[in-house]
């Protein structure tokens, strides 16, 4: 049984986050904040800008044009309007900040080795949580406020605690997205996964070029794409997941009539200099803006064409304008294998390599210009 869709608005000491039932994060400011829960409340527009006039003691008009404008924004404001027959769930306070968003590695093991993977993945371990105790830190997590998931890893698929895990998150209506190679999943997963009210599996696929995906991510393409026509085969909605590279920007269209003509959607990243790509030369990286400017653009000009492509900044929009704060502290959170709490993904590699370093040999603080120079020992008197 599917669970009902619903949207959840999560008051935060900065503002507030929306989280959709298609499992988009919106970050509202304080206002935006007010005007939805007035909207909530069972407000019109007219009262719900009387409400925010008295309490910014602002003028009239400049309510009404708050007013306006945070209703006429395309996704969140239908949501609002159909309150009265859609499930909302309002929680949270301004005082404490309540988890959102968590990005889970389920396992740091992992049946491939990407040249420019970004997660801590090796090939064998035995450490592990058991199924039980992911259980146990999923629960936690939700009781915490987490409505969003996405189970990655590592290959999450190797992990024992996949399906107890992805059991939790539905029982307790978190919107999921799963993230995997696609190297294990034949027919049983495929038919487990079809049965999980899941917002989408997303298979990782860099090319329709099967050299081109192998470059980088190993013997994998023709079991990537075995994976993808399988899922979609059994209902699950699928999306790929391609890292594009300067040499592969044209691949942006020609993925995306793949997913048209399979039926799944796509969705693609730049590669990122991060993790073992931080090796790369930076001819292939993202170093600076263009490759993610040239990738927006490819993105932009495929989607008039398929309506199927999506990129990462319409996934998790902002609708701030004056603050920018870090999305830690708005709960968008990461959680290592050892179900830890962490910023973001990296921190663990971050931390590790910095920390042993400044508390040993440099204890004075760093400056703005020990890390403009890019050079750790060389700058410390
Ligand atoms: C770390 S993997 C874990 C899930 C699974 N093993 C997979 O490959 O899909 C999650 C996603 O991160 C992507 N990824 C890994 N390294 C990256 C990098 N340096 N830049 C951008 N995306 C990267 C992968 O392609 C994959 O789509
Ligand atoms: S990107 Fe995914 S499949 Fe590749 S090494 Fe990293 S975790 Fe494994």
């Amino acid at each position: 049984m599917k669970a009902t869709p619903s949207s959840t608005l999560i008051i935060q000491p900065y503002g507030g986050t929306i989280v959709a039932p298609t499992a988009k994060v919106y970050f509202l400011n304080d206002t935006a904040t007010d005007v939805a829960l007035a909207i909530l409340d069972g407000c019109t527009a007219a009262q719900a800008a009387e409400r925010i006039a008295s309490t910014y003691q602002i003028s009239a008009s400049e309510a009404e044009t708050d007013v306006e404008t945070f209703l006429q924004h395309s996704d969140v404001a239908p949501l609002l309007r159909s309150a009265s027959e859609h499930n909302w769930d309002v929680f949270g306070s301004d005082e404490n900040t309540s988890i959102v968003e968590a990005d889970i590695c389920l396992t740091n093991r992992c049946n491939l080795e990407c040249t420019y993977c970004y997660a801590e993945s090796r090939k064998t371990g035995n450490g592990d949580l058991t199924p039980d105790q992911w259980v146990t830190a999923v629960r936690t997590l939700v009781r915490l406020g987490m409505r969003k998931a996405t189970v990655a890893g590592g290959e999450p698929t190797l992990s024992r605690a996949l399906f107890p895990v992805l059991g939790a998150l539905s029982d307790k209506r978190v919107a999921t997205q799963l993230f995997t190679n696609g190297l294990l999943v034949k027919d049983e997963i495929a038919e487990r996964l079809a049965d999980i009210p899941l917002n989408f599996v997303q298979v990782s696929l860099d090319s329709t070029n099967e050299e081109h995906h192998n470059r980088y991510r190993g013997p994998s393409h023709a079991l990537a794409l075995r994976a993808i026509n399988l899922l979609v085969r059994f209902g699950v909605p699928v999306v790929i997941g391609a890292n594009i590279f300067p040499d592969t920007l044209d691949e942006i269209a020609r993925l995306a009539q793949l997913a048209d003509s399979i039926g799944a959607k796509l969705r693609c990243n730049p590669i990122e200099a991060r993790g073992r790509a931080t090796s790369f030369d930076t001819r292939e990286t993202v170093v600076n803006e263009f490759l993610a400017s040239a990738v927006a653009r490819g993105v932009e000009e495929a989607s008039e064409r398929f309506s199927n492509v999506f990129a990462e900044q319409d996934v998790r929009r902002t609708l701030e304008t004056s603050e920018r704060v870090c999305p830690f502290a708005k709960g968008c959170i990461a959680v290592n294998a050892s179900a830890e709490i962490r910023p973001c993904s990296q921190a663990d590699t971050f931390f590790q390599s910095i920390a042993p370093w400044v508390v040993t040999e440099h204890p004075k603080p760093a400056t703005a210009e020990h890390f403009k120079t890019g050079h750790r020992g060389e700058q410390w008197g």
